[in-house]
């Protein structure tokens, strides 16, 4: 990955959704490059002592605003307080079962806080914006590796939220100076070398490896294997993990890009993943070696909703934004590992 020039205009970037998993360790990333950081976060779904650690793992501080992004009045006394200059926005509501169940809070959560960002980007002339889409926005691909020109639909109230927002950049970059990098996030996975931040669940954990690392601590029995039949070499389902560290810094790659005004398009999509697919069975195989612990499994019927098989071509994000995946899942299992038994409760132990 090429280094930043030493001028830069980007200097003062404002994260929504900070608080959480990927926003911690984008954090990370950004003040150990000496950016100024604002971060912005209701905490719905994250502590903030996920900001205080960032501070120890950086030895620097950043400004947090527990205040919510639908929030246009208090908002823009955030805007009117420091001179922002490129924005990424992580903040939403990510649960897909729950937006099934309670679609309109997902609309009105992550649709309405876009729209506020927007307007006030546009009315303090802020023009630069990283966004975090999903590989959701796929639908179910027809084949593998998804490559950024695949057909876009979505099958939960969630996904569609996130076509909504891409859809919606989209058209104001049309008409507007805004300059606009969506990012599609695979599977992030993993979590900071230091044990210090990771992914901290409400709850039952929906996603695999967090509910894997419960169960290799023994906090759950066993992992429940959603389907053995589908067309994958062990008949269980195929993700594209991707090291959240990898992840974090794909955020620099576009910030850089769009600051040295790298011809990537007003508002240009990459993947980011590892390209590489691997079978639930490798996952609890892989954390059984990097924990040294035993993690039950038993065969259940498939999730609905469910897709056999995802796996990203991100040669755009390799070429255009001089970005790619370094880490293996080893090392992802590994520092899971870490963060699980430093942290068995999370952050709820502070
Ligand atoms: P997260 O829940 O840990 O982080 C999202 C943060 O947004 C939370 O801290 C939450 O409190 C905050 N938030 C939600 N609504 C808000 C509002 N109205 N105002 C202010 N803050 C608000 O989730 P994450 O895994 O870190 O995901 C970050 C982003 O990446 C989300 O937009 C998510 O949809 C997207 N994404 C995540 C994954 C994944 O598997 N984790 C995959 C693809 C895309
Ligand atoms: N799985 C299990 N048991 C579990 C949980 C998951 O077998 O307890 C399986 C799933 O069937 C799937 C794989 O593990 O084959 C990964 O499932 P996750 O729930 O971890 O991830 P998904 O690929 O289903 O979805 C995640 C996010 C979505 C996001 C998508 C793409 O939850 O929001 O990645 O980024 F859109």
């Amino acid at each position: 990955m090429r280094q930043w020039p030493r001028r830069r205009r980007i200097n003062c970037i404002l994260v929504t959704g900070g608080a959480g998993y990927i926003g911690s360790h984008i954090c990370v990333e950004l003040l150990e490059a000496g950016f100024q950081l604002i971060v912005l976060d209701n905490l719905s779904n994250s502590s903030q002592q996920s900001l205080k650690r960032v501070e120890v793992i950086t030895d620097k501080e950043l400004t947090f605003y527990q205040m919510d992004l639908t929030d246009k009045v208090a908002v823009t006394s955030v805007f009117e307080s420091h001179s922002i200059d490129a924005v990424i926005h992580l903040a939403g509501l990510k649960a897909v079962s729950e937006s099934c169940e309670l679609p309109l809070k997902y609309y009105q959560n992550n649709i309405n806080s876009t729209l506020v960002l927007l307007e006030l980007m546009a009315q303090f002339s802020v023009n630069k914006l990283v966004f975090s889409s999903s590989a959701t926005v796929y639908g179910e691909p027809e084949k593998m590796p998804v490559d950024e020109t695949f057909p876009l639909a979505a099958t939960n109230p969630y996904g569609r939220t996130k076509l909504m927002i891409e859809d919606i950049i989209r058209d104001v970059c049309q008409v507007t100076a805004l300059n606009t990098v969506l990012l599609r996030y695979f599977n992030p996975a993993g979590a900071h070398k230091s044990g210090l931040i990771g992914e901290d669940p409400n709850g039952i954990p929906n996603n695999l490896l967090p509910y894997v690392a419960q169960v290799a601590v023994g906090k759950r029995e066993k992992v429940s294997v959603f389907g053995d039949d589908y067309p994958t070499k062990d008949g269980t389902g195929v993700r594209d993990y991707i090291h959240v560290v990898d992840l974090a810094k794909g955020h620099l790659q576009a910030l850089q890009a769009m600051d040295e005004d790298r011809e990537i398009g007003q508002c240009k999509v990459f993947n980011l993943g590892t390209g590489q697919g691997y079978s639930v069975l490798d996952v609890i195989k892989g954390f059984e070696k990097a924990s040294g612990q035993k993690v039950d499994y038993q065969l259940t019927a498939r999730r609905s909703g469910d897709i056999a098989e995802c796996y990203a071509n991100v040669s755009l994000a390799n070429e255009k934004l001089h970005w790619h995946a370094e880490k293996s899942l080893d090392e992802m299992l590994e520092d899971a590992w870490r963060w699980q038994t430093m942290n068995p409760e999370g952050y709820s132990n502070d």
